[in-house]
């Protein structure tokens, strides 16, 4: 068998061949349309790599019993790290995108009409695996307006099978450390309450309810139900709090990663909105839509994991949180006797 080459294990011969501006094709060369394949190109060969991440990590996530005393867990986190690295160089390339300036984008800009980002299918489908539901979407069935059909049906696909959100809602669920729910005013729920109550300010009394629903409620009366069931919550809010101990350790990493996801995402967001703003002004984008607006709509309301960043308007002073009882703080440590 013949050696290996650098060129063939990589296919070069097909990426570095995959770059074919509309300018040259028409004749009207535009120096900078190589910069706008290649880094469309880069970002859709990063966004298959998370898509690699987080297929691993939800396989992990699925099994009947993921063992938390295992290094899967250890593995999941690790992945999830990784993505959340892979998506600050993601923002961060945003900084060779903003190296053309608007005349530059000019030279090309009505060759790749109707073509644009918002037809890129793996963001779309990264943002469905990872939990974004059809009903949270700006505009609905607007994003799948621009797609083509085999597109639209991968999507549908990822939209109806579970999402990292449902599994990591499933995980907490089931997790065995966080204290059960019970009206006793002893109880390790009661005591929190009363002292979570004691730590608002007057203008923040409605807290309570809200806690309440989230917390203590099986089921949701609002008209957009809560992906992360009160006992997912409860045990969330659990991991937030006692982080300290030895086996709540990997369970906190893993929810700072997914705020961190969200975060990265965010940023992505709105650095793009501002690159399109700066390059494009208020004119509609390549792909119809009315540019810097739809996007600013997409970046409020496409945070997935909200729901575990609010967990943290529920969290009271390290100092006045409820002593655990002696077993518990046992079977949280390292040591079993
Ligand atoms: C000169 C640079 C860019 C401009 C002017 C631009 C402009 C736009 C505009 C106006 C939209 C809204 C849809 C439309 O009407 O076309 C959009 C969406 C989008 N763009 Fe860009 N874009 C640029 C670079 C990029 C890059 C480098 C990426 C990387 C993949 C990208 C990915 C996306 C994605 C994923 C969306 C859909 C966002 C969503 O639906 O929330 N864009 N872009």
């Amino acid at each position: 068998m013949a050696d290996m080459h650098y060129h063939d294990y990589l296919q070069l011969d097909k990426i570095l061949n995959a770059q074919l501006p509309e300018s040259d094709k028409q004749n009207l060369s535009a120096h900078d349309e190589m910069l706008f394949i290649i880094i469309h190109q880069t970002y859709e060969l990063w966004f298959k790599q998370l898509h690699h991440e987080v297929d691993a990590v939800a396989n992990t996530m699925n099994k009947p019993a993921l063992n938390d005393n295992s290094p899967e867990l250890q593995t999941v986190v690790h992945r999830l790290n990784r993505c959340v690295t892979i998506l600050r160089v993601l923002v961060h390339q945003i900084d060779i995108m903003e190296t053309m300036t608007p005349m530059d984008f000019l030279d090309f800009r009505d060759m790749l009409r109707p073509a644009s980002g918002f037809q890129s299918w793996q963001f779309k489908q990264l943002e469905a695996k990872l939990g974004l539901k059809f009903d949270n979407r700006h505009g609905k069935e607007y994003y799948t307006s621009q797609l083509r059909k085999e597109h639209v049906d991968i999507i549908k696909h990822s939209e109806s099978s579970s999402s990292l959100l449902e599994l990591i809602n499933t995980w907490l669920e089931r997790m065995p450390l966080a204290p059960e729910l019970s009206d006793d005013r002893d109880s390790f729920w009661q005591i929190y309450l009363k002292s979570y109550e004691g730590s608002l300010a007057e203008a923040e009394k409605g807290n309570i309810t809200a806690l309440e629903e989230i917390f203590f409620n099986s089921k949701s009366q609002t008209p957009n139900p809560q992906q992360l069931s009160s006992a997912a919550s409860r045990a969330a809010l659990f991991i937030l709090l006692y982080r300290g101990y030895p086996l709540l350790q990997q369970p906190f990493q893993l929810l700072n990663c997914l705020l961190e996801i969200d975060e990265q995402l965010s940023s992505w967001r709105y650095r793009h909105m501002n690159m399109v703003h700066r390059m494009i002004g208020t004119r509609i984008g390549t792909g119809g839509s009315s540019g810097k607006d739809y996007l600013k709509a997409a970046a409020d309301k496409h945070y997935i994991f909200r729901e575990i960043a609010q967990l943290n308007s529920f969290l009271i002073e390290r100092r006045k949180l409820p002593a655990l009882p002696k077993e518990m703080e046992m079977r949280l440590g390292f040591v079993h006797q």
